[in-house]
């Protein structure tokens, strides 16, 4: 079963809406596996936002995700990676969809609530920078008999 890494970033932490989050998430039938709440530093968030190193927007993305707590969650389920990418919206809220995280709470590309991992590659880095073993839950559960055919 695929597993991708979220992250609450600063301003969705912030502004209240961890819940909101999550409630989406776990409505969707994804199972969480590995929840914390944590500083990010800059040299976790440059490993995480390695790929974006040079860019413009490089610099503010560092500041903005190590500007305050945010909250690091494992997800599993069908499709994982992509299931909470269409959760989350475009990356550029006004261009999000109605009823994704980012169309239906957010307006600026800089504050855009939550990361998802964009590919199974790069949600298996991503788990192992946020995450130690012993974080990630392995348990049944019994709804999952009414979620996965
Ligand atoms: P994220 O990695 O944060 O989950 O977001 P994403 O995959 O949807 O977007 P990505 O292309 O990876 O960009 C990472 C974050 O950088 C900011 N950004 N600014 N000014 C710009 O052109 C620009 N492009 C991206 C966004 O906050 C985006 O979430
Ligand atoms: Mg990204």
């Amino acid at each position: 079963m695929q597993r991708t890494l979220v992250l609450v970033k600063p301003d969705g932490v912030q502004r209240g809406l961890v819940g909101e989050i999550v409630r989406r998430l776990e409505g969707r039938g994804l199972k969480l596996m590995a929840l914390k709440m944590m500083q990010v530093n800059r040299d976790l968030a440059a490993r995480h936002y390695a790929e974006h190193q040079g860019k413009s927007f490089y610099d503010g993305l560092l500041d903005f995700i190590t500007s305050g707590p945010v909250v690091a969650m494992i997800w599993e389920g069908r499709e994982a990676v992509t299931v909470v990418r269409s959760l989350m919206g475009s990356t550029d809220p006004l261009k999000a969809a109605p009823g994704t995280i980012r169309g239906d709470l957010a307006l600026d590309l800089g504050m855009n609530l939550i990361h998802g991992s964009d590919s199974p590659a790069r949600a298996e880095t991503e788990m192992a920078l946020f995450f130690s073993g012993p974080e990630i839950h392995q348990y049944d559960r019994t709804a999952d008999r009414w979620i996965r055919e």
